[in-house]
């Protein structure tokens, strides 16, 4: 991949100088060029984009198109399926596109195919999974498994945790499945008062087998059904480690024919299509697990063969960079008028922080442009009554996706169009907004006195103009929801690439991990501590004073 500051290149001036230009560009206007909706949105399937409510014109699109060129983004698209080493800083590839490779054609990683090793752990996960479904995996004392507890945090947890909610209809009704990821003890304590060991399956979930909080929550979880079970070779029936290191796994007592491999050039915010996502595959089936994988991969061949233009992850990619560089925003909101998606925008602060939260180039050098956004949100209509305030009247610009599915799993009464109702409303309202002569009308027609008007009519104007994009999906499904995620992803590998920063990294963890261990051992005396600042130290000190 190549080291080009984007800055620097043609398209960049350009789209500077349009930013300027068009500063009074409004969203509104641009409407009233015909068919603006059939030129500003693509449809993939069951999944429509629409686009078209972004201050973007045709020329703006353009110089963004030639900003991916500059940058050669096709090439750098074609590395990461080719399994080449893009993760600089670790020396490492990223194939997850190869877990969800459901064409089998081969996937070479230096010079050996991968697609047999990915093939012949799903095929010990469909095992695995079907035991568990048709209630034939049993615990020690011979009962079926009831629930299922994973244990992982980070992308050994959010995306487990966001799929098996998002797809709670295709659930096999005798089945539960909790996530324990805090190290705080009462994650684990609420958790296991709702099991039973002789019923209950760990999973272990862990790229490295490392993670502090994954390890101590997993000895924790093991202690707790020795008690009971009494029997170390129970453990084989009861704790299942899905990792890269076979090593550690062992260690920690779990057989290795309970463990499901993965692989170093799998990201963990990436993982879910991996070993990782054997949790999801026993609650909704292997059949619904495999669908996942297939919209992915349908999403991934249209991202790698589609011309730019036509490319959903490519567009949505650039008018982020687009909102964010040129237009100064500084956070995107991810809005699923869905109960079901209601973690998907915590799924994706880890999918798109942790990769695009950088300010080193590729080159090594600091940046002097915004690169990755905040992602945040929460579902609608939730969220019109909490903080959509802000995003209609606030001075923060904050772009937003508003996700629906058109179908609902749960279609009572009208509830449903009562939601897309609201769906629509919105980007409509945050596009055209409410100006002051409407207002003043609207308030003389509702009979208020002049008086009234004078001193209200100011807090009740919209200014509009505020970005959105619109995804509208045919219903939520394990196929439509692999695209979904794919989506995201391919938007986020995009937007690294431009903005030339590693997005498969993650050093800005460590610094907290290591200062946390040498703080560990510091909390178990009563002695006052002094080899920290004075507020480190203060904190410390008191906490000790305050503890019982
Ligand atoms: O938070 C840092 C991180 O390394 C994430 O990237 C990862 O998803 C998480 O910790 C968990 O790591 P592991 O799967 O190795 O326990």
């Amino acid at each position: 991949m190549k080291n080009i500051n984007p800055t620097q290149t043609k398209s960049w001036a350009r789209l500077s100088e349009q930013a300027k230009e068009k500063k009074a560009l409004t969203i509104k206007s641009l409407f009233s060029e015909n068919k603006r909706f059939e030129k500003y949105s693509i449809q993939l399937e069951d999944i429509l984009l629409d686009y078209s409510k972004n201050r973007i014109d045709d020329s703006i699109k353009a110089s963004l198109f030639d900003l991916a060129e500059e940058v050669n983004l096709k090439s750098a698209i074609e590395s990461m399926f080719t399994g080449e080493k893009i993760n600089l800083t670790e020396n490492r590839a990223v194939l997850h596109t190869a877990l969800r490779n459901r064409s089998n054609s081969p996937v070479y990683f230096e010079g050996n195919d991968v697609m047999p090793d990915i093939n012949s752990v799903l095929k010990q996960m469909k095992s695995f999974a079907d035991q568990v479904q048709e209630g034939k995996w049993l615990g020690y004392t011979g009962k079926p498994i009831k629930s299922l507890v994973n244990i992982g945090i980070g992308g050994s947890d959010l995306g487990p945790v966001m799929v098996t909610e998002a797809l709670k209809p295709f659930q096999n009704p005798s089945l539960e499945i909790f996530f324990v990821s805090n190290v705080d003890g009462t994650h684990m304590a609420e958790t296991l008062k709702k099991v039973d060991p002789e019923t209950t399956l760990f999973f272990i979930a862990s790229k490295t087998f490392t993670t502090q909080e994954t390890m101590t929550n997993a000895h924790t979880a093991r202690s707790w059904f020795l008690k009971t079970a009494k029997d170390e070779t129970a453990v084989a029936k009861h704790f299942v480690a899905l990792s890269t290191n076979a090593k550690s796994v062992e260690e920690f007592g779990i057989d290795t024919k309970n463990m499901f491999a993965f692989w170093d050039w799998v990201g963990g915010r990436y993982s879910l299509w991996s070993a990782i996502g054997l949790p999801i595959a026993c609650v909704i089936g292997f059949d619904n697990f495999e669908k996942l994988l297939a919209g992915a991969h349908s999403m991934d061949k249209h991202f790698r063969s589609a011309r730019f233009e036509e490319n959903i992850p490519v567009i949505l990619a650039l008018i982020g960079l687009w909102n964010t560089n040129f237009l100064g925003a500084t956070s995107e909101a991810i809005l699923p008028y869905d109960q079901y998606l209601h973690r998907f925008a915590a799924y994706f602060q880890q999918g798109n922080m942790e990769s695009n939260g950088k300010y080193v180039s590729r080159s090594g050098e600091k940046v002097d442009y915004p690169t990755g956004p905040i992602i945040w949100g929460e579902p609608g209509t939730n969220g019109q009554h909490a903080f959509y305030q802000l995003i209609h009247q606030g001075t923060h610009l904050i772009p937003c996706d508003f996700i629906a599915p058109a179908n609902s799993h749960n279609p009572i009464g009208d509830h449903h169009v009562k939601l897309l109702s609201n769906f629509f409303a919105q980007t409509e309202a945050l596009m055209n907004g409410k100006s002051y002569e409407e207002v003043i009308a609207e308030m003389q027609k509702a009979g208020k006195s002049k008086e009234e008007i004078e001193k209200i009519a100011l807090h009740r104007v919209f200014e509009g103009n505020r970005p959105t994009n619109s995804i509208l999906v045919k219903e939520l499904n394990p196929y439509t929801l692999g695209q979904l995620v794919a989506m995201y992803e391919h938007k986020i590998f995009v937007q690294g690439v431009i903005w030339n920063i590693l997005s498969f990294d993650q050093w800005g963890v460590e610094l907290g991990k290591v200062l946390a261990n040498a703080i560990l051992p510091e909390l178990h005396g009563d002695e006052n501590v002094s080899s920290h600042d004075g507020s480190t130290n203060g904190l410390i000190n008191a906490y000790k004073a305050m503890r019982k």
